[in-house]
């Protein structure tokens, strides 16, 4: 919802806070007095691919930051939309993200741009660091790595910070890859988990602070921002079941097998390497062993 309120919170303008990251930053960041831009709000409807009323939205707010999260995240539907600039994917991803850029330099804002690993190929054997060149391969890793190049090549303040698979400790409408699995375990119904897919899981509840990080700090650059660690899934749902005592029975499956089967291309490896982001943050990023400890379900 788009409000404002005169208390001594510092007003943070942001879009996607009804997601699941989004839901989690407002939920854990207290002294922030969030606006968020909505499509959905009754007296002050957003689209980000209204210019117009991208514009009025930033005129409105007295922000230094804005926090870009909304997407279209569903990457099968995306790829259903390859080379459709037309579709709502492109449209949202690259269109909305280039209003955000031209809002936020008329009003000297400086952009907090959420990002993924999907704009890597997942061709990787080791962790992907910020000096790899991107190189996607579905179309949704196609438009973030677009909306990317725009931020890059514009003249305003930016933060890119790429993250992987995040999951939060509550449980959210949109089901997180640890929540998925935990599911799947208590119905009997998981899927033969791949022992040859890696991947970096993100813990939203650490991601939050990380964004706060550059509210506060207004850091430049480009940050890789998941746990920097690097897992099967097999080992994270072995992993899951252990720490919260599941019983469940975890089978091994493999990504090549189920590659032969899918219609769309599959990146093998998106694990990020965060030694870049570690370095300069002032507080340390949860272990995955005891961030998942923390999960209710
Ligand atoms: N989830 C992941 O696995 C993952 C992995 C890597 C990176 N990321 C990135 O992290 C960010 C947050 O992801 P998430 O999983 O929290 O997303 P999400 O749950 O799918 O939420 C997306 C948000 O974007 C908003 N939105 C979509 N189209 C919009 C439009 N045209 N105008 C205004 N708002 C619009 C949605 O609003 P409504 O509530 O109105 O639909 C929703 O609040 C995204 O940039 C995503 O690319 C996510």
């Amino acid at each position: 919802m788009f409000y404002t309120q005169s208390n001594q919170k510092t007003d943070v303008l942001a879009t996607g806070l009804n997601g699941l990251v989004g839901s989690k930053l407002t939920a854990s960041l207290d002294q922030y007095n969030f606006a968020n831009i909505d499509r959905a709000d009754p007296q002050f409807p957003v689209d980000i691919t209204n210019i117009d009323q991208v514009k009025a939205a930033f005129a409105k707010s007295s922000s230094k930051v804005v926090i870009h999260l909304a997407a279209f995240t569903d990457v099968t539907k995306a790829w259903e939309q390859k080379g459709d600039k037309s579709a709502i994917a492109w449209q949202v991803n690259v269109l909305g993200t280039q209003n955000i850029i031209t809002a936020a330099k008329e009003t000297g804002k400086h952009l907090i741009h959420i990002s993924t690993a999907y704009v890597f190929d997942g061709d990787n054997s080791e962790m992907y660091t910020e000096d790899d060149q991107p190189r996607p391969i579905e179309w949704y890793g196609q438009t973030k790595y677009e909306a990317e190049q725009l931020i890059k090549q514009s003249d305003i303040n930016w933060t890119i910070l790429r993250i992987d698979q995040p999951f939060r400790s509550d449980p959210f409408v949109k089901l997180d890859t640890a929540h998925r699995i935990i599911e799947g375990i208590k119905s009997g119904k998981l899927y033969p988990q791949f022992t040859d897919h890696f991947f970096g899981p993100t813990f939203i509840d650490d991601f939050v602070t990380v964004i706060d990080f550059f509210i506060r700090t207004q850091t430049q650059g480009l940050f890789h921002a998941s746990s920097g660690e690097m897992w099967s899934d097999f080992d994270f749902a072995l992993l899951l079941n252990q720490a919260l005592n599941l019983g469940g029975e975890i089978k091994s499956g493999s990504l090549d097998e189920y590659l032969k089967s899918l219609n769309r291309p599959y990146q093998k490896n998106t694990a990020l390497n965060c030694e870049k982001l570690k370095q300069i943050l002032d507080f340390k990023l949860t272990p995955i062993g005891e961030a998942v400890k923390k999960i209710s379900f």
